[in-house]
């Protein structure tokens, strides 16, 4: 057994989100269709006397807010006993982005633990750990494109489903706090003239229902994906999960030269721009 292990933890976008309703625990009930994509946070874990955590972005908590010591101290818990490790995070994938970047790193870290530490957890119970660490995290642990259900914990893993579409990611200056967007969905109105009605893409139907609160908030969001569908060789383009992040989905032969001289033009010269593919 190797003392060192590292491993990629897959960014995510949500093909669909459809929430149900508000519940009495204050999630709320969903169901989203969600896909791995090729960007991802690389997490290097080796054995060590004392634990310790550092990260290529000075801005992600090194305290207990953050998620991949979350995760360590689950296991700590469950197993019953000290887990000292060395972590280090490569941060690729923004934070506030509706990206599940956190939530995958967290996801990646209570499998290669498990596999490191010689823990023997099944999946059964990394799900279960994994599900009180956040809604986003069980998917993590499925390597494909997964239905999810309840508060997004309850995953359908779909093997079967293979797009390996091209993807433009485009994140501007600021961040959505989740609860946020959850909080404001019920009393959120359309705007006129922005079209939020579902996209089909080779039969896969594009949608999001955290858009109404968001762009109410963040017109620049609306503009953008009105924008982007109207441009040559984009297929749809949605804002994924609870934002800031809208994804353009590409044709094969697209020219994102141009495309990303024309989001300039849009939104300014501070925006993070990221080309990449769904992983499956
Ligand atoms: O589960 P997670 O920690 O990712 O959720 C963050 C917050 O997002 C929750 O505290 C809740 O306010 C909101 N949320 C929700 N319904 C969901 C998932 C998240 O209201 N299905």
């Amino acid at each position: 057994m190797s003392e060192m292990i590292t491993v990629a933890a897959p960014a995510k976008i949500n093909l669909s989100l459809r929430i149900v309703r508000k519940r009495e625990d204050g999630f709320h009930e969903l169901v989203t269709r969600m896909a791995p994509l090729e960007l991802a946070d690389e997490l290097q874990f080796s054995k060590a006397e004392k634990a310790s955590f550092t990260c290529s972005d000075s801005t992600v908590p090194a305290d207990g807010s953050n998620l991949v010591l979350k995760a360590i101290r689950i296991l700590e818990r469950h197993c019953e006993r000290e887990l000292p490790l060395a972590i280090h995070l490569e941060k690729n994938i923004p934070h506030g982005a509706g990206l599940g970047g956190g939530s995958s790193d967290a996801a990646v870290t209570l499998r290669a633990v498990n596999e490191l530490c010689d823990l023997r957890l099944s999946q059964e119970t990394l799900l279960q750990l994994a599900a009180e660490l956040g809604s986003d995290v069980p998917f993590f642990l499925w390597s494909c494109i997964a239905d999810c259900e309840g508060r997004g914990e309850i995953v359908t893993p779909k093997p079967e489903i293979k797009l390996g579409w091209p993807i433009l990611l485009i994140k501007l200056p600021f961040g959505v706090p989740t609860p946020w967007a959850y909080q404001q969905w019920r009393d959120s109105m359309k705007i006129p003239g922005i079209d939020y009605s579902p996209q089909i893409v080779n039969g896969t139907e594009l949608v999001n229902d955290l858009e109404r609160p968001v762009f109410q908030k963040h017109f620049i969001l609306a503009e953008l994906k009105q924008n982007l569908r109207k441009h040559k060789g984009v297929r749809a383009a949605l804002m994924s999960g609870s934002g800031s992040t809208v994804f353009a989905v590409l044709d094969q032969k697209a020219e994102v030269g141009g495309l990303i001289s024309s989001i300039h033009k849009w939104v300014g010269e501070e925006v993070w721009i990221q080309t990449t593919k769904l992983a499956v």
